[in-house]
């Protein structure tokens, strides 16, 4: 999600209320993929190299995302959407954590949208938490080394079970990764849009899966 304190600095207001507006830009997105039939959402609301950031800063997105739980729940409960994060959760506030937890097991059942919060998320070191669970188990003797596949690594990454990504939306022209999904978007069509989150909308969002109904996926092949 970002461009939110470039887009605050354009209007000359202090950085937060570009991540303000930046968190309601969310429930156009939520909404549009439930109209488009999008089924996965994941949004990357906060990296591990984000703690860098002045303490001000992390304090309020820390306030901001405490918000969206206690303002949104009841929205998320009805609109039949299902809450997930990955990442460090261990980081997060401990208050933050707990109703984050909440409203990832109240919401466990619906089935409109899987909506993915990315929280104290680095994928480096999603891929290090894996590398680690499987070397402990070949120590342990429960796995054969010489029986690793890819989807052995699949299997141990945070997004388990989960698809992986058929469209990255990059906001605010930036034309990186950013240390986000690194192994499940090997085959991930990414649309850059110019536009800075607290402006994305439904229409831009729409936009970019018509874009991407166009590409021709060819995973290697001709
Ligand atoms: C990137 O823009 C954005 C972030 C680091 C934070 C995104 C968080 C929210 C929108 C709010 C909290 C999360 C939820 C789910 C409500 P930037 O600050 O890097 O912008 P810039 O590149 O223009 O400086």
């Amino acid at each position: 999600m970002d461009g939110n304190g470039r887009w605050a600095r354009e209007r000359g207001l202090p950085r937060i209320e570009g991540h303000r507006r930046g968190s309601e830009a969310v429930r156009a997105c939520t909404a549009g993929c439930i109209e488009a039939g999008v089924k996965n959402l994941t949004l990357y609301a906060f990296s591990k190299e984000n703690w860098q950031r002045p303490a001000d800063e992390v304090q309020a997105l820390m306030g901001l995302l405490d918000r969206f739980l206690v303002e949104r729940t009841a929205e998320i409960l009805e609109q039949n959407i299902r809450l997930r994060a990955i990442g460090h959760l261990q980081d997060l506030p401990e208050k933050g954590r707990r109703r984050l937890e909440d409203t990832i097991a109240k919401s466990a059942g619906n089935t409109a949208l899987n909506l993915t919060l990315a929280l104290s998320y680095s994928s480096r070191a999603e891929i290090t938490d894996a590398a680690r669970a499987i070397a402990r188990a070949a120590r342990d003797g429960t796995l054969d080394p010489e029986t690793i596949t890819e989807d052995t690594v699949s299997s141990h990454l945070y997004t388990a079970g989960e698809p992986d990504p058929d469209l990255l939306i990059r906001t605010s022209g930036e034309m990186r990764i950013s240390n986000f999904l690194l192994w499940q978007l090997s085959y991930t069509e990414i649309v850059v849009t110019p536009k800075l989150w607290p402006e994305f909308t439904k229409d831009d969002l729409f936009a970019a899966v018509r874009e991407y109904a166009g590409r021709h996926r060819r995973y290697g092949g001709i």
